[in-house]
C-alpha cells in the first residue's frame, strides 16, 4: 500500500481501498489516518518509560502489562499499544491464540524508537485510503454492490501456506480462523472481469490450488518471521488471472 501511494502518479485510481480481518492493525491506520497526534503524544510517553527501565527484566515486565491491557480493553489507546507491541514483541510479528489474544512474547530490546516523522508522513499519504474490517467475501460483495468490482484491481495477501504439507498451518494463520484457500482461489476464479495478484510462498500446496488456476511469478527469495519459533527463508511468488509482462 505504501509502495503504491508514494508512486500514486503512476496509477489512475479513483479510490484506494484497504481490507483486513484483523482489526487491530485496521484500527491503528484508522488512527493514523485521523488522529497522528494521539499516537505521537502516546507513544513518545511509552518509548520514554520503556527506554528508562535500567534492566530488561523491568522491560519485560512493562511489555506484558500492555500486553494485558491490548487484550483486555477496547479502547482509542489500543491502537498506540497495537503500535508498541509490534515493535517491542518478537522477530515484530503479529499472532493470536485460539481465544483471539495477542500472544507474541517479549522482543527484548534494550530500546526502541519511534519515528514521528515517519508516522506524520504515513498519515498524510493515507489521507485519502478507506479502510474496512470485513470478511474478504464482504468485501468483494460490497464492491460488487457499488459496481467497482469489475473495474477494479485487487491485490491480495492471505495468510500464508506452508511450504511443506506436514507442517502445522496453525502458527501460519496470525488470528484464530482458519483460512481456506481453495475456497478463497475458487472465489477468486469467479472474478472475470476482475484483475488480481496474490502474493504467496512457493509449496506443493500453493502450487496445487492457485497454480491450477492462475499464473504463476517467482518475486525472489524473502526471510519470513511470521511464526516466533520458526524462520522461513523462501520463494515469493505472485499468482495472478492475467499475464504479467
Ligand atoms: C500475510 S498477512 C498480510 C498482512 C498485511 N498485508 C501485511 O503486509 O502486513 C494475512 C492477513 O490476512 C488476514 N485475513 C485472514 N483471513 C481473512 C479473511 N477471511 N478476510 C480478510 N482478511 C483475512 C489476516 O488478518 C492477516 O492480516
Amino acid at each position: 500500500m505504501i509502495n503504491l501511494l508514494n508512486n500514486i502518479e503512476c496509477f489512475n485510481y479513483k479510490r484506494i481501498i484497504v481490507n483486513d480481518l484483523n482489526e487491530n492493525i485496521i484500527n491503528f491506520y484508522l488512527l493514523l489516518k485521523n488522529d497522528v497526534e494521539f499516537i505521537i503524544k502516546n507513544i513518545k510517553k511509552i518509548e520514554k518509560k520503556y527506554n528508562n527501565y535500567d534492566n530488561l527484566s523491568k522491560k519485560e515486565e512493562y511489555y506484558y502489562q500492555i500486553r494485558e491491557k491490548f487484550n483486555c480493553q477496547k479502547a482509542k489507546i489500543n491502537a498506540v499499544y497495537f503500535l508498541f507491541l509490534m515493535k517491542a514483541g518478537f522477530n515484530g510479528v503479529y499472532r493470536e491464540n485460539l481465544n483471539g489474544k495477542f500472544n507474541v512474547p517479549f522482543g527484548k530490546k534494550k530500546y526502541i524508537c519511534f519515528d514521528n516523522d515517519c508516522l506524520i508522513e504515513i498519515s498524510k499519504l493515507i489521507q485519502n485510503v478507506e479502510f474496512y474490517n470485513l470478511k474478504y467475501t464482504e468485501l468483494f460483495d460490497k464492491l460488487k454492490e457499488e459496481k467497482i468490482l469489475n473495474n477494479s484491481y485487487i491485490y491480495c495477501d492471505p495468510p500464508y501456506l506452508p511450504e511443506d504439507d506436514n507442517i502445522d498451518q496453525r502458527p501460519l494463520l496470525y488470528t484464530k480462523y482458519f483460512f481456506n484457500h481453495q475456497k478463497f482461489a475458487n472465489i477468486l476464479n469467479e472474478l472475470k472481469e476482475t484483475k488480481f495478484s496474490v502474493s504467496m510462498i512457493d509449496s506443493k500446496k500453493s502450487d496445487y490450488i492457485y497454480g491450477s488456476m492462475f499464473y504463476k511469478y517467482e518475486m525472489g527469495k524473502l526471510i519470513r518471521t511470521i511464526n516466533p519459533k520458526k524462520v522461513f527463508k523462501s520463494t515469493e511468488l505472485i499468482f495472478s488471472n492475467y499475464e504479467i509482462k
